[in-house]
């Protein structure tokens, strides 16, 4: 797929929902008691494994017709915490469901489930479940003790108090719907404050759950109730539009209902410190003064909580961007968002520099080095290193072909690399925006003017 230099970015746009909230709404409803109503449920291959996995263990999945946006109706009978029967799960290529699904089979009296995937998931590590699920009784059996596919069979499990190694929000997914069936309270404490859609999900299908600092504890649960729950618009789908508008001179685009739950929205705060100003309803920093100056690049309004999430309009103006420093306590936040920056990097002025990162190298693909060729290959200075990487600006992008190595993320930053570029960029293995987003292409064109 090729995308030629274009643009402006113009007009308005809903992203997709979002695919961690999709994944968990879907899961937290299979384990609820009566029905549970999704609105705006992703349609990707990664959110479509969700929904055969918990159909596989006995929940009954009702489609309606989709809304607008494209977001699916989606209404879900659950089997209730003690309901899953034995299956093989297939969970294609998502990580998400690869690590959220056990904690909630290995609680069971009884049962046998093994969960696989395709090849990229055969290189994603589980020992960082396995291992914390081992300690709480959980009769866990992975490849080589570390990656797919997974065996689980059901066990008693006792809640235990567990520091995680990394900040993964998938992890400590895992370990809270363990714990909603375990003997005993769970307490995880995090290092950095990871998305916490789990925790939303839980507390308002009336499980126990409260935060205390780093420490997230969880009593054991009797019934969910999880009701009828919207998904906002998906951030860091939003942010390859975001990104293209700011390095694309002139644009000035308007992305709606993108949820801004604070653990998904570190690239705002990267992209403050790379010299974009920020405004809006509680980011103002307005006075008298502040009306006559040019308005800022990004603008955040109409906040509100229609369910769990919070959701606001973004209103985005091309801007001048200058090099920062991205180090350990950015990374959570902006996980997803970090082959972006390596972008937004070739387009500032000096050198943008990302620390405490390696989670990158086992994400779909090794997105370190993924991004470091793709973006050489665009003629980009910039170097990888263990835990990130380093981008000199040089003010553009010639452009040539990137490999998205089977990665949607590397998929969707050659497409905006292409657009910023001056000689346009081919995308090879663009298919791959399937996962997380398959309708990306005629999103980002509906923008062009
Ligand atoms: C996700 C958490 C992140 C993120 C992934 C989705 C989730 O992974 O990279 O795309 O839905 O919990 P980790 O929590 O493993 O860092």
């Amino acid at each position: 797929m090729r995308f030629e230099p274009g643009g402006p970015l113009q007009g308005e746009l809903h992203p997709p929902p979002d695919k961690s909230v999709s994944h968990r709404a879907a899961l937290i409803g299979a384990m609820a008691e009566g029905p549970t109503r999704i609105s705006g449920y992703l349609d990707s291959a990664d959110t479509r494994s969700t929904l055969r996995a918990i159909a596989a263990v006995g929940a009954e999945v009702r489609e309606g017709e989709p809304d607008d946006h494209g977001g699916l109706f989606i209404e879900v009978e659950g089997i209730g915490l003690h309901g899953p029967r034995s299956a093989e799960i297939d969970v294609g290529n998502a990580g998400t469901l690869l690590r959220l699904m056990p904690g909630w089979l290995a609680g069971q009296r009884e049962g046998d489930w093994t969960l696989d995937g395709d090849e990229s998931i055969r290189r994603r590590p589980v020992d960082r479940i396995t291992e914390p699920l081992g300690q709480m009784g959980a009769d866990v059996e992975a490849h080589d003790d570390r990656l797919p596919p997974l065996r689980i069979r059901g066990a008693v499990l006792r809640g235990i108090d567990y520091e995680l190694p990394v900040a993964s929000a998938q992890v400590k997914s895992c370990l809270l719907l363990a714990g909603l069936l375990a003997d005993g309270t769970t307490t995880i404490r995090e290092p950095y404050w990871t998305r916490d859609h789990t925790e939303r999900l839980l507390a308002s299908a009336g499980a126990e759950i409260r935060r205390d600092g780093n420490r997230i504890t969880v009593a054991p649960t009797e019934r969910l109730e999880a009701g009828d729950v919207p998904v906002p618009g998906d951030f860091s789908s939003a942010a390859f539009f975001l990104v293209a508008a700011l390095i694309v001179p002139g644009s000035e685009i308007r992305l709606r209902e993108v949820g801004i739950n604070r653990a998904r929205i570190g690239l705002l705060s990267i992209l403050s410190r790379m010299g974009v100003e920020m405004g809006g309803t509680h980011l103002t920093q307005g006075g008298p003064e502040g009306a006559a100056r040019k308005p800022p690049a990004i603008t955040v309004e109409e906040i509100r909580e229609p369910g769990p999430e919070p959701v606001a309009q973004l209103n985005v103006l091309s801007a001048a961007l200058r090099g920062a420093e991205i180090t350990a306590d950015d990374v959570p936040s902006a996980i997803d968002e970090l082959p972006l920056v390596a972008l937004l990097g070739c387009f500032a002025e000096g050198e943008t520099v990302v620390s405490g990162a390696t989670e990158l190298r086992t994400k779909e693909s090794d997105r370190i080095a993924g991004i470091v060729e793709g973006l050489s290959a665009l003629g980009a200075e910039i170097e990888g290193r263990p835990d990130g990487f380093a981008v000199r600006g040089t003010g553009g992008l010639r452009g040539g072909t990137l490999d998205a190595r089977g990665d949607h993320r590397l998929a969707m930053v050659g497409a905006v690399a292409g657009l910023a570029s001056r000689e346009g960029v081919e995308v090879t293995g663009f298919e791959s925006v399937e996962v997380s987003y398959p309708g990306f292409e005629r999103d980002l064109r509906s923008l062009l003017v």
